[in-house]
This record gives C-alpha cells, structure tokens and sequence, in this order.
C-alpha cells in the first residue's frame, strides 16, 4: 500500500527520499512523487505514474535541491493510477504540498463545501480534498500550519497518515496518523519520517511510533512535539528499532521471496528461541504466563485474520481444538467486524497479522476489545499497530518480510500456534506429558527438516517447466494439510496470476471433480498419516478422470509414488506439525512457475504487502 518518507535536516533530501522509496517499494504502488523546499524557499512537486526509477528519469533535469522534504509511493484508492492522481497533491494557492497514506471516507462531502467556496480540483482523489481542506481552514483562521492540520482533522472521518509541507517554512513538517501508521526516525540535527521503518533503519534506529490522532511537529533543531488532534500535548517515547539493514537486501538471491523461503530454517529457529528450554522439553510463552487465568478459562478462541494469516489461523484451529480442547473459530477480519458477531467476556479473541497494520484486523480488534473479550496478538512487524492494541501477544520474530507473497511470516505464525497450543494445553492439564515432550522435541527438528525440502529446490524447478503455461490448478489436502492447499492455492494465483483453487480433498467429490481433465493439474497432499488412506483413494478418483496429480508424498511412499504423475518427497514429521515441512513446496512451485511466467515475483500486480484500508 502507499508509502511514506519524509525528511529534514542539513544533507539534500532528494537522495534520501528516492532511496527511501525504494525501500518502501515491497509494499506495492502505482505512482511516485516527492516535494520539495529549496533554499530560496520555493516549493516544488515532481510526481509520476510508475515506478520510483520513473521518477528519477523525470526529475533527472529538474531542481531537486533542498533539504526538507515529502515523497510518496501510491496505491490507487480514489482514481486511477495517473501524473495527476499521484501524491503530493499541492493546495490551491501551491502553498502546501501534501502526502497521505489511508482514506479519507467524508471526502465527498468536504468537497462540495470547497467547491461551493471556489475551489478546484486536479485530481479525482480524496487527498487533494484534505490538503485543500487545510488551506482554506489555514486562510479563514490566519493560522500556522500546525494548527490548520489540527482544525481540519478533526472535520475527517477515515484513515490517514500524512506529511504537509509549506513554501516559505522551510523548517517544519507537520505529521499525523490515525489507522495507518507512521514512524519519525530521530537522527543527529536531522529526522526522518516512515510509513514504516525501512526507509530509516540505514540512518538511526531510535524512532516514534505516532499513535491514532497524535500530529508531529518536526522541526529542522529540535525534538519532535507531539499534540493530539483535541489539543492535548503528548511525551513521545523513544522506541529502539530492531531491524537491520541487511534485511532489505537481496543478499544474492534473485528474488525477496526466494531469499524468505530458503530463510525458514534460520526464522523458525529465531522464532522457538528463549521460548522453549535448554533441555527442549519445554515451551514457555510470557504472553500466555501473564495471563495462563484466562486461557485455562477460556470458553472459545475466535482467530481473526486475513489472507495467509489467516490460513495460519486455521492451522491454529486444528492444533487448540486438538490438544487445548477448546471450541475455536476462525474468522475473516472483514467479515467478523462488520456482521454483529456474539463476543462473549470469556472469550479470546487472536489476531494473527504479519504487519500488525491490516486494516480489517485493527478494525475487527477494535470490535472484540470493546465487547470486552481479551485479545491477542501473533504480529510479526515490532511495533506495529495490531501489537500496540492487543491486550497480550507473542511476536513472530521472523524479520522483515519484503516480498509480498508471504512466507516466512506464514510458518512462523504456524510456529507461534503450535507453542501456544502446547503451552496452553499444559496449563490446562489437557495433554499428556509423553505428548507434549514429543511435540516439543519435534518441533526443534523442523527447521532442518525445511533445510532438507530446499535442497529439492532444482527438482521444483524442473517440475515447474511442465506446469508454467496450465490456465488453472487444484490444491488439495485434508486435516492440517488442508489449510496448506488453500495456501498453495492462494501463493500461486497471487504471484503467477494463474487461477488456483484450494479445497479439504473430500469436497473435491461435491462439485470441484467436474472441473478434472487432462488439462487440469492437482497438487495433492498426501502426508498425512491419520487419513493417509482416504487421500490415496482421492488421488485414484482424480486419476480415474485423467486429472494430472502432482503428490506431496513422505519420503518412501510407494503406493502414491506408484499412482501421482510428479511427486515431491518430504521428511516424516508429526502430524501436527506436518503444515510446517509441506507448506515449502507450495512456495517453491508458485515461486517457479511465476519466474517462469516472467512475473513481478516480490511486487504482483494490484497487491500490497501491507493493506492498510478496507
Ligand atoms: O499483514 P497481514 O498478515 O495482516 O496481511 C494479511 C494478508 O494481506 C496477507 O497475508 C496476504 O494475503 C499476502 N499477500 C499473502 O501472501
């Protein structure tokens, strides 16, 4: 979704900003502009349709000097990706340039009142309304700025993240947020500004996080003041980032998402550690133990989330119901905040987010907190919103997460849910000792069992050439393994565009069957040692029908070997944990499929990393 970078201080800030959009770039845009205060003064926006490099050929000729300024990266909301569509947008008079990242939902309405007072607009969006919306207010009060922006905010009902900037004050930019988030990154005798950290971590790592209706002044010498939109004077605490920057790097591999998949070992170990003891027969979440009353009390867990997070969600379902023997459902944020859901009290509610910012979760969080249930947060991104509004939580720890199709962020959540069901059914005296030493044990293995999936990358790839030009794919699996169709599904159609559905293998029968032809493959599969006989005889319907069975089989699994097309053998595990080791082909197969496609792997088209409105 749009980014945001600001910057003021003694170095040019064009450079800084063009970096920093870069680095924003993972989130996905369609548009790239920065503006600028040169030193006589004078305020400048230079803005295109396209990518960031478009915007460096554009400016390559233009004044560009300065050391205050605003830039953006848009994801079109409110029309088209267009030159005029694409922020800063400037106020009427061009006094004011402004960037805003959310939606601004009364816009129309804040329109026609400009437009009754001679107002015009260039672009169709809801930005231009407020920035103009705040030099009217600015003109009519004779204000300053800070002041202006406060006036106005009040008058909106939405989202926003914004920067203005103001010709003749080279001094000052005037930030704030609500429900979209925003970082102000503090340097020596300079300070930065992010929609998340990474256009600042190469600089400071001591930052503010704004929180909702809080506006920054960020003046060029001192300290950032922070004031809420109903005038009240804030502290702001200073945070310690703890990414580093060689997270943002492709560190030799061609892709993000390829250097994510082959990092799963390394982040499943980060993830499980100083959470399980040095004998590994023990798993100890702090989020759980603060709060161990309420989980062995809980009447039900809702999970809400939102696409692979929400996959993970539904592994999560499986493991609670199963060890902590508490009834669980599992909800789509967007759904669950909008159709009057029963919220009980004892009821807890997880929210399981790799930004921490999806819109639809904050949103859906909002509704169970104020129904009183207690609720929890799985988020990967330190910080983020989902952790700042959650009552307890663990963190995913899998660093920064850049390609979009997500999957690192995926088995650590997995793992995060698999420690919380150990650990709450321990607590509730619901499994038994032998069980929960085993699965712990177990689990310390995955990560070099994933180790052992990679090495078939080439073989994938190999299997990937026979399936790159298929027009549509079938995922299919039962128990814990169904989750991961839906995820295969959903990995491949993201990044490849090709359509893929994922389905519980046994509803094949109830309609999806008539889709199978020679034509369609089926990735299938069969690791599952409980229904392992079940998924065999879904593979010899399917074969019956001439469909093309593409078999995630264990290692030494003759009967499917002998029935599939293509198969890809993984290590035996557990079957709880079977998710973990049979998710990694899924991503290796949508992976290759789409670099065989020539597709944007790390930035698919429409999509976001982040998707911070509705
Ligand atoms: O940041 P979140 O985990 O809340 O994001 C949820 C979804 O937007 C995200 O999982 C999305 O479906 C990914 N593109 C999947 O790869």
């Amino acid at each position: 979704m749009c980014g945001i970078v600001g910057y003021i201080g003694f170095r040019e800030a064009y450079p800084i900003l063009v970096k920093g959009l870069h680095r924003l770039e993972y989130r996905g845009y369609d548009s790239a502009g920065v503006a600028l205060i040169d030193d006589s003064n004078k305020l400048s926006v230079l803005k295109t349709k396209g990518r960031v490099q478009d915007l460096e050929e554009y400016a390559r000729d233009k004044n560009t000097t300065g050391t205050i300024g605003i830039a953006h990266t848009r994801w079109a909301t409110h029309g088209e990706p267009s030159n005029a569509n694409a922020h800063p947008h400037y106020s009427q008079t061009e006094s004011l340039a402004l960037i805003h990242n959310g939606i601004i939902e009364n816009y129309s309405v804040l329109k026609a009142q400009l437009v009754a007072e001679g107002y015009t607009f260039q672009s169709s969006t809801d930005t231009e309304v407020l920035v103009q919306l705040i030099e009217y207010i600015k003109k009519l009060n004779n204000c300053d700025l800070f002041t202006a922006v406060q006036l106005a905010l009040n008058q909106v009902v939405g989202a926003y993240a914004i920067a203005v900037i103001e010709k003749g004050n080279p001094n000052n930019i005037i930030a704030a947020r609500k429900s979209s988030p925003l970082v102000i990154g503090l340097g020596e005798g300079e300070f930065f500004l992010g929609s998340d950290a990474s256009p600042i971590i190469e600089y400071t790592n001591k930052v503010i996080y704004l929180d909702d209706e809080e506006i920054a002044i960020i003046s060029r010498d001192k300290e950032p003041k922070v004031v809420t939109i109903s005038n009240i004077q804030k502290t702001p605490e200073i945070k310690e980032l703890e990414m580093n920057l060689s997270e943002l790097e492709r560190g030799g591999y061609p892709h993000f998402m390829l250097k994510e998949i082959f990092e799963q070992p390394q982040t499943l170990l980060n993830c499980m550690s100083g959470r399980i003891n040095v004998e590994g027969t023990n798993v100890t979440l702090s989020g759980i133990i603060d709060h161990k009353d309420k989980f062995v009390n809980a009447r039900r867990i809702l999970i809400i989330a939102c696409g692979t997070s929400w996959h993970a969600g539904l592994i999560g379902e499986y493991l609670f119901e199963e060890f902590c023997r508490i009834p669980v459902e599992v909800e789509y944020a967007s759904e669950f905040r909008y159709r009057n859901p029963v919220i009980n009290p004892d009821d807890i509610v997880i929210a399981i987010s790799q930004s921490g910012e999806t819109a639809d979760s904050l949103a859906a969080i909002e509704l169970a907190r104020k129904a009183g249930a207690f609720v929890y947060g799985v988020c990967n991104v330190v910080g983020s919103s989902i952790p700042r509004n959650t009552d307890s939580g663990s963190y995913t720890h899998c660093g920064h997460e850049i390609g979009v199709a997500s999957t690192k962020a995926f088995t650590a959540q997995v793992t995060v849910l698999t420690m919380m069901a150990l650990a709450i059914a321990k607590e509730k005296k619901s499994i038994d000792e032998v069980t929960y030493v085993k699965l712990i044990k177990e689990l310390q293995h995955i990560p070099s069992k994933i180790e052992q999936i990679l090495k078939l990358n080439d073989e994938i790839k190999k299997l990937s050439l026979i399936f790159t030009y298929a027009q549509n794919f079938i995922y299919l699996g039962r128990g814990y393994n169904y989750p991961i169709a839906l995820e295969g599904a959903l990995k491949l159609k993201e990044i490849s565009y090709i359509h893929a559905e994922g389905y519980p293998a046994a509803e094949m029968k109830h309609g999806p069957i008539a889709l199978i032809d020679n034509e369609m493959p089926i990735v299938i599969i069969g690791t599952n040692t409980a229904i392992y006989e079940k998924v065999v005889s879904n593979i010899q319907e399917i074969k019956a029908r001439n469909g093309r069975v593409i078999a995630v089989i264990n290692e030494g699994d003759e009967t499917i070997k002998a029935l599939a097309d293509h198969y890809i053998e993984v290590p035996h595990t557990e079957e709880c944990l079977d998710p973990l080791l049979s998710c990694i082909p899924m991503q290796l197969l949508a992976y290759h499929i789409a670099v065989n496609k020539n597709r944007d792997v790390d930035m698919p088209r429409n999509l976001a990393k982040s998707v911070t409105v509705e």
